[in-house]
């Protein structure tokens, strides 16, 4: 039976605990969380996700004031309303837009530095699936999001990813047309992608970092080394005061002061671009209000999906949305596909260092052949890298079977 105290203070902290467990809660989340000491700065990655999710929600909260979701006004209700009309418009768009692009950046990192440490192996499978949901979902809302402008960019790369729809000789126009609402992006196109920028995809990414994060509760987090920590026994050295001794830190405040240092060092950067370089997140193409009947001479995504969209690109129809379809879903398989029993940096596990390697510079390979126009030399080099990424995911399996356990990594 619950107490309380009817002496209590209203509001005070006996007060709150009696009814929200706040005690309990903040030991839980928070000073009894633990973390091993051996992480680098790599793992601030998260916090930094979350701060910048954040920055993306308040900046868009300010920007919805002023924009306009209909195809004769959104161009201007961003171009000229915000950017000229509103007091700070202009700030919050390039807050808006810079987050948007460095986000997808920090989740490169955060998903590379998981895939180099084994981050994904025993009993932190959950944490790479929700992961992949995020990283999922955040396009979806990019995407969305690149649509509300109304300008050349936003018309015609939401014809051809609508178009992918059709799913290549099936011809499914149907389909096409009932994403679309109409035949072509219009009007109906045009509220359904700013109602799932706003309001849909930003519900569920709550939701999903909610999950992350509860997925990452039991596990804990990995670190340098892949050592498997009893983190029970190393709590209740930290808390005999053996800290020295204890291979684990609190959360609060002992691994959040850290984690605070390194997105003082982040916001640095990302602010410099707010004020100094936003057109690295803003196309020229999209400052053209759109036309239906004037196609751009060269259509691509944005540097974050030029990855994949090389995959689709050097392809017949038919096989390019297979390969696409693969590179879409492959790393979801990652947890399943990577069969070695080691948990440890990949410079320790000797055919997979290669493997990590070569996937990491044949995606920058492909990002950088995706902006490019598909002739000539780039277009070879764009199929070579399309077909390695896709060898490297079908040999995965094979490479880390053959893998000989490391002592203290299993
Ligand atoms: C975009 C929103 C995301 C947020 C807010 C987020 C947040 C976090 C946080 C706070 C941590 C713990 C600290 C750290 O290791 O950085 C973490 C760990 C982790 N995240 Fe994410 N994450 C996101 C996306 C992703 C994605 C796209 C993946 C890849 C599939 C991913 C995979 C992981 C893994 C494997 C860990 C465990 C790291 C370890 O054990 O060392 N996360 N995440």
């Amino acid at each position: 039976m619950a107490h309380f105290d009817p002496n209590a203070r209203p509001f005070s902290h006996q007060w709150l605990n009696e009814r929200l467990a706040i005690d309990t809660l903040k030991r839980v989340l928070s000073t009894e969380y633990w973390i091993p000491k051996n992480i680098n700065f790599l793992w601030a990655m998260g916090m930094i996700l979350a701060a910048t999710f954040g920055i993306l929600l308040i900046s868009g909260i300010f920007l919805l004031m002023y924009y306009l979701p209909d195809t004769k006004q959104a161009f201007d209700s961003v171009n000229y309303t915000i950017m000229s009309e509103v007091g700070y418009g202009w700030l919050w768009r390039h807050m808006h837009g810079v987050a948007a692009s460095v986000v997808f950046l920090i989740i490169y990192i955060h998903m590379f530095t998981g895939i180099y440490y084994g981050s994904y192996k025993r009993g932190r499978e959950l944490i790479w699936l929700s992961g992949m949901l995020l990283f999922v979902t955040f396009s979806a809302e990019a995407f969305s999001g690149y649509m509300l402008p109304w300008g050349q960019m936003s018309y015609w790369a939401g014809m051809v990813i609508t178009n992918l729809f059709s799913l290549g000789s099936l011809d499914l126009q149907g389909l096409v047309e009932w994403i679309r609402g109409d035949y072509v992006p219009g009007q109906a196109f045009l509220g359904r992608f700013f109602m799932l920028h706003v309001l849909l995809m930003p519900l569920i990414i709550m939701a999903l970092i909610v999950l992350h994060f509860g997925t990452l509760r039991i596990p804990h987090v990995n670190n340098q080394d892949g050592e498997e920590i009893d983190f029970e026994a190393e709590a209740e050295k930290w808390k005999a005061g053996k800290r020295k001794e204890s291979k684990v830190i609190p959360f609060n405040p002992v691994f959040l002061s850290k984690d605070v240092f390194v997105m003082g060092v982040y916001f640095i950067f990302y602010f410099y671009l707010v004020f100094y370089h936003f057109e690295f997140a803003m196309d020229p193409v999209n400052f053209d209000p759109a036309d239906p009947l004037k196609t751009p001479p060269h259509i691509y995504p944005e540097w974050y999906f030029l990855w994949s969209y090389e995959i689709l690109r050097p392809f017949p129809k038919d096989p390019g949305l297979i390969a696409f379809g693969f590179a879409q879903v492959i790393f979801f398989l990652l947890p399943f596909l990577d069969r070695s029993p080691n948990v440890a940096p990949a410079s320790r596990r000797k055919p997979f260092r290669c493997w990590f390697w070569i996937l990491l510079v044949d995606m920058i390979v492909l990002t950088i052949m995706g902006k490019l126009p598909p002739e000539g030399i780039y277009t070879t080099i764009g199929t070579v890298a399309a077909w390695v990424f896709i060898l490297l995911w079908v040999a995965l399996p094979f490479i880390t079977k053959m893998e000989k356990p490391i002592r203290g990594a299993k």
